[in-house]
């Protein structure tokens, strides 16, 4: 009697575990190798198709400083400020004659000026902003066994200089076309830079002085002459003018050092600075 109940029982409790796990709907995510549920229920034809990749056209980030504003415009100024001085107006090709005037040595003493460079054979300076070229050909003429590559933005003055040095002779003179926010030279080739009465005018002269500090090797050197703003009585534009310590405030900003200042120009700083 007790083993026909036994296996009644056994028939029982196996039917029940068979309903049990007949009814279970979904696959267990706890337990693995259990087959997953394919999220793809059409195929792939028939999906919406992923919206059109768009070109991005916004305008590129803005440079990761900000150190200009605009602001009143002076009868001889730009109306655009930098370390709270207003930048001047470029001066044109036009005033070619000027600058090469036949009393300017007897104005500005530029003779005295080149003296006080030092450029050994070899060696290439950088005349940046150099019109007509009245410094780079004296300087080329001085120093024969140097280079000298005179930057200006305007073709007229390019050409003005390329046709000097060629009627010269000068085969260590050359010109290269900067942009306005760059000299155009390639990284660490060039010894010393000269701007003379020239970076007052940059328009932007950040650019500008950080592509030339590039251009310089360590050591190199930077000749300054700007005209002297603390004087008052200099018949010069005032925005064509700068203070000692504007220029040191404003060369400092991009890493150069000052190293003295020669005031034995009749109407310029002499300034020397250094790329560390
Ligand atoms: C007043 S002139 C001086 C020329 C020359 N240094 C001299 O003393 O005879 C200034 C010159 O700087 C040039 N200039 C202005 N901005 C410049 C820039 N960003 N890069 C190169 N030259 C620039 C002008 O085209 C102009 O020929």
């Amino acid at each position: 009697m007790k083993l026909p109940l036994f296996l009644a029982f056994i028939l029982v409790t196996s039917f029940a575990t068979f309903l049990v796990f007949r009814s279970s709907p979904e696959p267990d995510p706890e337990i693995p190798g259990q087959p997953e549920q394919s999220s793809l229920a059409y195929p792939a034809a028939i999906l919406p198709a992923d919206p059109p990749v768009k070109e991005d056209t916004s305008p590129p980030p803005p440079p990761d400083h900000n150190y200009y504003s605009q602001g009143r415009r002076s009868y001889d100024g730009t109306g655009k400020y930098y370390q709270g001085r207003e930048i001047a107006e470029v001066m044109g090709h036009q005033a070619i004659v000027w600058l090469e005037r036949a009393k300017r040595e007897a104005e500005e003493a530029p003779a005295k000026a080149i003296d006080l460079i030092t450029l050994e054979p070899g060696e290439t300076l950088a005349d940046i902003g150099a019109g007509s070229g009245y410094y780079a050909t004296r300087i080329a003429l001085k120093h024969p066994k140097a280079k000298v590559i005179g930057v200006d933005i305007q073709p007229e003055m390019i050409a003005f200089l390329e046709s000097r040095a060629k009627q010269l002779d000068l085969t260590n003179l050359s010109a290269t076309k900067g942009t306005i926010q760059s000299v155009g030279l390639a990284p660490n080739s060039i010894e010393a830079a000269l701007m003379v009465d020239a970076y007052h005018e940059f328009s932007h002269p950040y650019e500008m002085m950080t592509s030339l500090v590039t251009a310089l090797k360590p050591g190199g050197l930077v000749y300054l002459l700007e005209y002297r703003g603390e004087d008052k009585d200099l018949e010069i534009k005032p925005r064509h003018k700068m203070t000692q310590a504007q220029a040191k405030k404003e060369m400092k900003l991009v890493g150069l050092t000052w190293e003295k200042t020669i005031d034995s120009l009749p109407w310029q700083h002499f300034m020397v600075f250094r790329k560390p």
